[in-house]
């Protein structure tokens, strides 16, 4: 009986989530990318994306409307130097969707974002980094 009141529980929880995210739907137009859902997209990115001086990645603080490879103090590859682009959304969204295709040789370990809808909604996050 304890056991059968805590599934209870835990599928009043799932249908409390899934009705909060049926109504967010109905408010928001359906195709608007979401900075929250790209926040939590955004958490194996930080493995690598932070603000210490010996982290793996540059800091994407700021990397909206940026040029590539802008930061002084990080080591970028030749390529991405070379790669000489704004990160705009369009580009942010190649980039990220296909690393290796976008910015050919460039240092960055990720296989790409396939699912364009996560894909839209980091870039959404990234925009809001200040
Ligand atoms: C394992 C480490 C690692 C992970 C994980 C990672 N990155 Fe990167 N990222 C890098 C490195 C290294 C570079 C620099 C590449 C170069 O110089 O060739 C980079 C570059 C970038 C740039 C260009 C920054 C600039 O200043 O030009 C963006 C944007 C970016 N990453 C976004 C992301 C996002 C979003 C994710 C998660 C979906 C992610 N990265 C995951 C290591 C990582």
């Amino acid at each position: 009986m304890q056991k059968f009141g805590g599934r209870m529980r835990v599928l009043a929880l799932n249908l409390a989530t899934a009705t909060a995210c049926c109504l967010a739907l109905v408010i928001c137009p359906a195709a608007a990318a979401d900075a929250e859902h790209g926040k939590a997209l955004f958490a194996p990115c930080a493995a690598c994306h932070t603000d210490r001086p010996d982290a793996l990645g540059p800091s994407l603080k700021g990397v909206f409307g940026r040029r590539s490879a802008a930061l002084e103090d990080f080591r970028y590859s030749n390529a991405m130097r070379r790669a000489n682009l704004v990160w705009d959304a369009d580009n942010l969204r190649a980039y990220l969707s296909n690393p290796q295709g976008k910015v050919k040789g460039n240092r960055m370990p990720l296989d790409g974002i396939t699912d364009g809808k996560d894909a839209d909604d980091i870039v959404e996050y990234l925009e809001t980094l200040r």
